[in-house]
């Protein structure tokens, strides 16, 4: 796009965001996410499984400082983004509904923490695989439906957009740990079987009547502190391996949207990149406010993460927001909003 016209949309969402806000009036009817622990809000809290950040010190910086399951000191990037859409409450945790109905018309968060595109990635920690999310999605479409009617119903589908966070755990949590992956494929065929499985999963959401979806891109995975830590051999810089298979997936991701878009039409499918823009304050820290990069800001802040960042935790550091890193693996609330400042620029084209 053209810089000129692109600032123009830039200040024209500015506006009709102001509206909308003053209105009262969200600019999507709703917001369903999908995913892992980037996005998960509580779903894993009533799983056997020990990824979970329903416990101090994740959420002391959150509304009330309750701990929700979120694996950050405070708000996720998609809560920043569903306050930027005008939504007064963030999509519940599916599975921690109190009571379904009317708590799902402004949409849901089906994520769970160490899911992904590669199935075997969920079921090994005990999390929620994609396939089940969809099933959820389902469900929550039934009780939709019920509430609203059909055609209401569908509406709503088609009008809310959809976001995905997967490929982080795929990697961090099995292919580089797993020698039944890593052995078998190089990490070029490894992501061709996740983007296959995205590609699935589009079109399955797609059938399901979602028409406005954005997918996020992998983070500069080498420079997450826990991934220095565990695969850079003493190193304190950014593992360069991963940081490519990174680049390598987002490249192949952007082909497959692209022929996603192609192949299914009134489909409006944008990858959101968050490399570049999470790689730029791991590297310039400074220039964008922060004070620490390296480590983060629960415990040692160079492993730690779910039941290891804990209360009792050694060394926690008094203010998240000098750090871009709020645990071993996750951003801390500062740096989500930065990133989705980023994604509410990307997105433009999700909401008009
Ligand atoms: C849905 O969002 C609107 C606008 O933010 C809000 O007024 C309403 O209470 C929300 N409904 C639910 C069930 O959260
Ligand atoms: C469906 O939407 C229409 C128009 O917004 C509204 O008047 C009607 O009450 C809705 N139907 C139900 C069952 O909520
Ligand atoms: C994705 O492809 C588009 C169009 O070819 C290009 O403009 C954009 O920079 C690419 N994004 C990434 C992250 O590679
Ligand atoms: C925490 O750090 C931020 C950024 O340096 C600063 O603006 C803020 O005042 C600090 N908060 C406290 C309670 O010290």
């Amino acid at each position: 796009m053209e810089h000129s016209s692109y600032l123009f949309t830039s200040m024209l969402l500015v506006l009709v965001m102001v509206f909308n806000v003053v209105n009262g009036q969200p600019l999507v009817p709703a917001l369903f996410i999908f995913g892992d622990s980037v996005v998960d809000a509580g779903n894993n809290n009533n799983l056997d499984t020990v990824v979970k950040a329903n416990f101090p010190p994740y959420g002391r910086d959150f509304q009330n400082h309750i701990p929700t399951g979120r694996f950050c000191n405070g708000k996720l990037a998609t809560d920043f983004t569903a306050e930027n859409l005008g939504f007064t409450s963030y999509p519940p945790a599916y599975l921690n509904l109190k009571t379904k109905g009317q708590n799902l018309l402004n949409g849901s968060n089906f994520a769970s923490a160490s899911s992904g595109y590669y199935e075997a990635t969920a079921k090994l920690y005990h999390a929620i695989p994609l396939s089940q999310q969809l099933e959820h999605y389902q469900e929550s479409q039934n009780v939709l439906v019920s509430i609203v009617g059909r055609s209401n119903a569908s509406s709503i589908i088609s009008g809310a957009i959809h976001l995905i966070s997967a490929g982080n755990s795929d990697f961090i949590q099995n292919y580089y740990i797993n020698p039944l992956l890593y052995k078998v494929y190089t990490a070029d065929q490894f992501s061709d079987i996740l983007l296959q499985n995205f590609a699935n999963f589009i079109k399955n959401l797609y059938a399901l009547g979602a028409r406005r979806i954005g997918v996020t891109t992998l983070p500069p995975m080498g420079c997450l502190p826990a991934a220095i830590t565990l695969f850079g051999y003493g190193s304190n810089e950014c593992v360069a391996r991963l940081n490519n298979d990174a680049l390598n997936f987002n490249k192949k991701l952007n082909t497959t949207t692209q022929g996603l878009q192609k192949l299914l039409p009134g489909l409006k499918l944008v990858p959101f990149d968050i490399y570049q823009p999470l790689y730029d304050l791991v590297t310039k820290p400074s220039e964008n406010g922060f004070f620490e990069a390296r480590k983060a800001c629960c415990g040692t802040g160079l492993l730690e993460t779910a039941i290891l960042c804990n209360k009792k935790s050694i060394g926690t550091c008094a203010n998240a927001s000098e750090y871009v890193f709020w645990d071993g693996f996750h951003p801390s609330e500062t740096a989500n909003k930065i990133l989705a400042d980023d994604l509410l620029v990307a997105g433009i084209s999700l909401i008009s």
